[in-house]
């Protein structure tokens, strides 16, 4: 071994002992006579110390080093002078003496410091993102990710799922998002879709006897990409033959309990707290609420419809919704404070942002279209007090909840309500359908696999398709699971018969002809004996993103690509040469720039 044992690692047995290490300079301090360098590798740093009465030699090597460049030493190991400790760095009582060093490799200038790359550029960061994976943090994100996933394969072996692969050249998967596709060179014309999920290929598994799957697996989505959103990203994909609603969510929330234990010693209570949808959107605004803190949207249309109060009654009219939340101590706010969040609001969708101040009474523009009596219900329906600042949207359903929902994890914020902790939440009854007004048909609110509830299976192969009263009516045996405000799994129990299957693409326009091109396999499969079954994926990236307390999944995936789906570091997408594109029987027709 060049190294005796990692920086990170030198205890109180160590002194007196004499050892080799090996790292990067992390830091370096030139106190004329001694020089100090922070000496980092994986398992964390160590000071180590060059004394001016070393030979010159040594003592000249030490003179030439610069930050990042790869060293090995060797010395002894002391106790820091009294005084001289540093209690935030584990090996903070201890410093190496060195007698011998081996410059391994010089680097360049570095475009940021490795202590201070957090405030780069992220653009400069990913550019570089050999140097940023090198700060002490990120290391500690990949390393819980790798512990997690150690954790959920042991977890997932002892419950007897078994660990299969399935292709990444295949067929378009049903997910909503849009395909990322490769060309067959051997079939010229044909392409490969990469996979947005393994979905169907899982449900193949249970028709083949396999009871239990699970994989942990790349997904391709070409969609818009946000803080939470990567085009190749990981997920925990797993499915169960014989089982129900319950048996998936237990076995999730087994895996999440030993997951948080042993990776975070933290302590989940299970079960974990479950939401209707409907109640979901009702109370928070959407179907991921963060429940670490309260602010919840109340309905005001039975008391707003008693003003006078023109957007509130045109809502009302037009079928629309009038709901509200309180800001907290929020009275304060300056007229041009409340004019930004009212922009804010708009930002969202909103046409604007009604506001009432419990002042004194009541203070608002648009207080006086309100008999004193529905001021106050209002503001007993709301809680407010004295100090608070009621905020109301009045439009759509579909905008309110939006509107109100964004607007109460932004007040969260700014109010510092968000408790620190993990809240996780799962979120139920689902409807199966969801109306898709540009395209004028119903579209699978997960995919077209989930099975309605049993109650709603008959209603919907016996009702008839153009009801659309009855067809919003249906539920879905579909579940997602939240924690701290993101969707971080979604699952369902699947259609196992043929004809419920027929009638669910019937009513979302999808002919035979076309299920049969797109996922005849499946539903060939479907003929012969499929089992019961239903699974789930968890978006693995977000788990542990949350896990580790980071703001977007790119602090949790080494190469990660950026809102334009580029690869910085890589260079990727790129052209290609044109022999390629031949080969492929491929011309561009390009749109002017
Ligand atoms: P779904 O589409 O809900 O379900 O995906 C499961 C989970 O994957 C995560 N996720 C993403 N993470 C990062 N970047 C993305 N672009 C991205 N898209 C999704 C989310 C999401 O909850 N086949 C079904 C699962 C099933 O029914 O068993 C599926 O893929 O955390
Ligand atoms: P106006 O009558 O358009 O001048 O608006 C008076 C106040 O009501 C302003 O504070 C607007 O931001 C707000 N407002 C206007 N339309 C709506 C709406 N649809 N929902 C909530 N507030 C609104």
């Amino acid at each position: 071994m060049v190294r005796d044992k990692g920086c990170g690692e030198i205890r109180e047995s160590d002194i007196g002992k004499n050892l080799t290490l090996c790292g990067w300079v992390f830091r370096r301090r030139d106190h004329g006579g001694l020089i100090f360098i922070d000496l980092r590798d994986r398992s964390g740093v160590l000071q180590v110390v060059f004394s001016p009465d070393a030979s010159g030699d040594l003592h000249g090597s030490a003179h030439d080093l610069r930050n990042e460049y790869v060293i090995a030493v060797s010395g002894e190991i002391r106790k820091r002078p009294a005084g001289t400790e540093n209690p935030n760095l584990p090996t903070g009582n201890f410093e190496m003496y060195v007698n011998k060093i081996d410059i391994l490799n010089r680097s360049s200038p570095l475009p940021f410091t490795i202590e201070d790359a957090a405030d780069a550029s992220e653009n400069l960061r990913l550019k570089y993102r050999y140097l940023d994976l090198r700060r002490p943090e990120m290391q500690e994100n990949f390393i819980i990710r790798h512990r997690a996933t150690k954790v959920i394969r042991d977890y997932l072996y002892e419950k007897g799922f078994l660990e299969v692969e399935t292709p990444m050249l295949t067929k378009s998967t049903p997910e909503g998002a849009r395909d990322y596709l490769v060309p067959s060179r051997m079939n010229p014309g044909h392409f490969y879709a990469l996979p947005q999920s393994p979905q169907l290929f899982k449900q193949i598994l249970m028709v083949a006897g396999f009871e239990k799957y699970f994989q942990i697996v790349k997904c391709f989505r070409d969609e818009d990409l946000r803080a939470d959103r990567q085009p190749e990203f990981t997920q925990v994909d797993l499915e169960m033959s014989f089982v129900d609603k319950k048996d998936v969510i237990e076995t999730i929330e087994g895996m999440m309990q030993l997951l948080f234990k042993k990776v975070l010693d933290v302590e989940l209570e299970i079960p974990f707290t479950s939401l209707g949808f409907n109640e979901s959107m009702e109370r928070f605004g959407n179907d991921k609420p963060d429940l670490r803190f309260g602010l919840e949207l109340k309905e005001m249309a039975d008391l707003a419809g008693k003003s006078t109060f023109k957007a509130f009654l045109d809502a009302i009219n037009s079928g629309g919704r009038v709901k509200a939340i309180n800001g907290k101590g929020m009275a304060v706010l300056s007229r041009k404070e409340i004019d930004m969040l009212t922009e804010e609001a708009q930002s969202f969708g909103a046409k604007g942002l009604a506001w009432m101040k419990v002042k004194n009474g009541f203070e608002s523009p648009i207080a006086k279209f309100f008999p004193d009596e529905i001021l106050r219900l209002m503001a007993q329906r709301l809680e407010a007090d004295e100090g608070d600042l009621m905020l109301f949207v009045a439009d759509k359903e579909e905008i309110v909840h939006d509107v109100l929902s964004r607007l109460r994890i932004e007040l969260g914020k700014r109010l510092n309500l968000i408790k620190p902790g993990y809240r996780f939440l799962w979120v139920t009854d689902f409807p199966l359908l969801e109306w898709n007004d540009e395209e004028g048909r119903f579209e699978a609110m997960h995919h077209p696999f989930t099975s309605p509830m049993d109650d709603d299976i008959d209603k919907m192969l016996a009702g008839d398709i153009n009801n659309k009263e009855l067809l919003h009516s249906l539920r879905a045996k579909a579940y997602d699971i939240i924690l701290n405000g993101y969707e971080i799994g979604g699952g369902s129990i699947r259609i196992h018969r043929r004809d419920v299957q027929r009638k669910l693409f019937e009513i979302l326009g999808i002919t035979e002809e076309e299920a049969r091109t797109k996922f005849g396999f499946l539903l060939d499969a479907l003929e012969y004996g499929a089992p019961p079954h239903g699974g789930i994926a968890l978006g693995f990236d977000r788990l542990v993103m949350v896990m580790v307390g980071a703001s977007s999944i790119r602090d949790v995936i080494a190469f990660p690509k950026t809102q334009k789906a580029f690869c910085l570091m890589s260079g990727s997408p790129a052209t290609v040469d044109p022999k390629q594109l031949r080969d492929l029987y491929i011309k561009l027709n390009l749109p002017e720039v």
